[in-house]
């Protein structure tokens, strides 16, 4: 059995009757959503072999994991900090990587940033020295599938201009501080790469951003920092091995999208939590919502019909959010399903030391790991909620590493498929997104958006003052 096998495992328990009571599903529920299931697996793989879904092979293209991991090694040797311009699916799943994988197993990396927002507050802080970076020992790795996000082109512009005055840098040396990773042929940043002779690779035409951490998008900076990006990759190419398996019943990603959808038109739940108890894990929730939000959130059905549809997907983090948000999840109104993260093995294991042992409200953690503790307030939280007849599934990972990463990775990107699928919904695009890019470019005064400048104009003059108050 490879090292991989069995590291990720799903159990849907908390979805039935028999675990939840009468608000929990039977078997003759989910035989209801099989057949449907059944042509949604069908189809995805009629799809991948035809090459429409290019997001599947990423994690065996050897050629590409190759390039990331030389242009990494030639990075660290020139630089010691990488900081990743890019947002949304260009930055979410390299911190959850980074933050996910534990610490000793990135030695010998590079310290990257990830600086996925423009709040000139933190990036100027970024940029002038007070966060410790050295702009002579800085690269920055522009991300952008489409190469013309603003965020992320205004963060090039003012990063460019930085390295063009610094003194060790200057007008001679800044472009060799610049990668780039964009569409291999078009687009602002491809155009420039070129012209400027940045140092580039390519995002893989058909691979959207919520689908590309697997690319170079995710691997170079990843490599970079020293992740163990072929272990990334091999998790997510186990995962590929039980997600593409026909029978819906014994594939993971369709059995837990059938279930989410059951729970979803069944019994209301419009809002998806994903709780892990790991720290490290929170930022893997953020890469997930993006995904379930952006790809599931619809107006329109493949057929043009309005269905306005989707499931609000929520990020919570075990234990704290005990206590925050579990007591609205265990009493409040029936409309979550949570998915809990569970890990067997946490790194960098305490144990509680044995101390007044006379007083028994505190000395029973005595001798008890911390981890082990952590896992008890999971079970705690998932018997509450099926007390109460609240449905759960809880994915539990032997360890949090970069194998049972790239396998959620995977599972979670095609789980997303299968929902789109069951919602009759285009999963791959995201009209809601480009609204606001078009909207951002009028008030910024870009050409030709004249009319989504004025939109905005009409908006904020139809604004009341009698509702605006202070
Ligand atoms: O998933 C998506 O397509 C988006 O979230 C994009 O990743 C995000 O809008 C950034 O786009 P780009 O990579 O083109 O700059």
């Amino acid at each position: 059995m490879s090292s991989t096998a069995r590291s990720v495992r799903l159990d849907v328990n908390g979805f039935f009757s028999h675990m939840i009571g009468s608000y929990g599903f039977d078997g003759h529920d989910l035989d209801g959503v099989v057949p449907r299931l059944s042509a949604a697996v069908a189809d995805l793989d009629a799809k991948r072999r035809s090459g429409a879904l290019p997001f599947y092979d990423l994690p065996y293209d050897s050629a590409a994991i190759a390039a990331c991991n030389a242009l990494a090694s030639e990075l660290r040797a020139e630089f010691d900090t990488l900081v990743v311009l890019g947002i949304g699916g260009s930055a979410l799943g390299t911190k959850a990587v980074l933050e996910g994988v534990p610490a000793a197993s990135l030695a010998g990396g590079m310290r990257v940033i990830v600086a996925d927002n423009i709040d000139p507050a933190s990036f100027s802080r970024l940029l002038d020295g007070t966060a410790g970076v050295d702009l002579s020992r800085t690269a920055f790795n522009v991300i952008s599938k489409s190469g013309g996000t603003a965020e992320t082109l205004a963060q090039f512009l003012i990063a460019r201009e930085k390295l063009m005055a610094h003194p060790s840098v200057g007008a001679a040396r800044w472009a060799r501080h610049i990668v780039v990773t964009t569409d291999p042929v078009s687009g602002p940043l491809r155009a420039l790469a070129k012209a400027e002779g940045f140092r580039s690779l390519p995002v893989p035409a058909g691979v959207g951003g919520r689908f590309s951490v697997l690319s170079s998008v995710g691997l170079l900076p990843l490599a970079a920092g020293g992740v163990d990006i072929e272990a990334l990759c091999a998790g997510a190419r186990h995962a590929d091995t039980l997600c593409c398996v026909a029978d819906p019943r014994e594939n993971p990603a369709a059995l837990h999208a059938g279930l989410l959808f059951l729970a979803l038109r069944e019994r209301g739940c419009g809002i998806h939590v994903l709780m892990p108890y790991s720290d490290g894990l929170l930022r893997l929730a953020e890469w997930y919502a993006q995904l379930w939000a952006e790809s599931l959130g619809k107006a329109h059905a493949l057929d043009g019909s309005l269905v306005e549809t989707g499931q609000t997907p929520v990020r919570a983090l075990g234990a704290t959010d005990q206590h925050s948000q579990v007591q609205l999840y265990v009493e409040g109104p029936r409309d979550k399903v949570v998915t809990f993260v569970r890990v067997e093995a946490h790194d960098g294991e305490l144990t509680i030391p044995a101390a007044y042992g006379d007083k028994e409200e505190i000395s029973y953690l005595g001798g008890l790991r911390l981890g082990d503790l952590l896992n008890m307030e999971q079970r705690a939280t998932e018997l509450a909620l099926a007390e109460s007849g609240r449905p759960t599934s809880v994915l539990t990972l032997s360890r949090c590493d970069a194998a049972s990463i790239g396998h959620l990775f995977h599972l979670f990107e095609v789980q997303t498929l299968v929902m789109g699928a069951l919602l009759g919904i285009d999963p791959l695009d995201q009209p809601g997104v480009e609204a606001g890019k078009l909207l951002t470019y009028g008030m910024a005064g870009r050409n030709g958006y004249a009319a989504d400048a004025e939109r905005v104009r009409a908006m904020l003059a139809r604004k009341r003052d009698d509702l605006v108050l202070g």
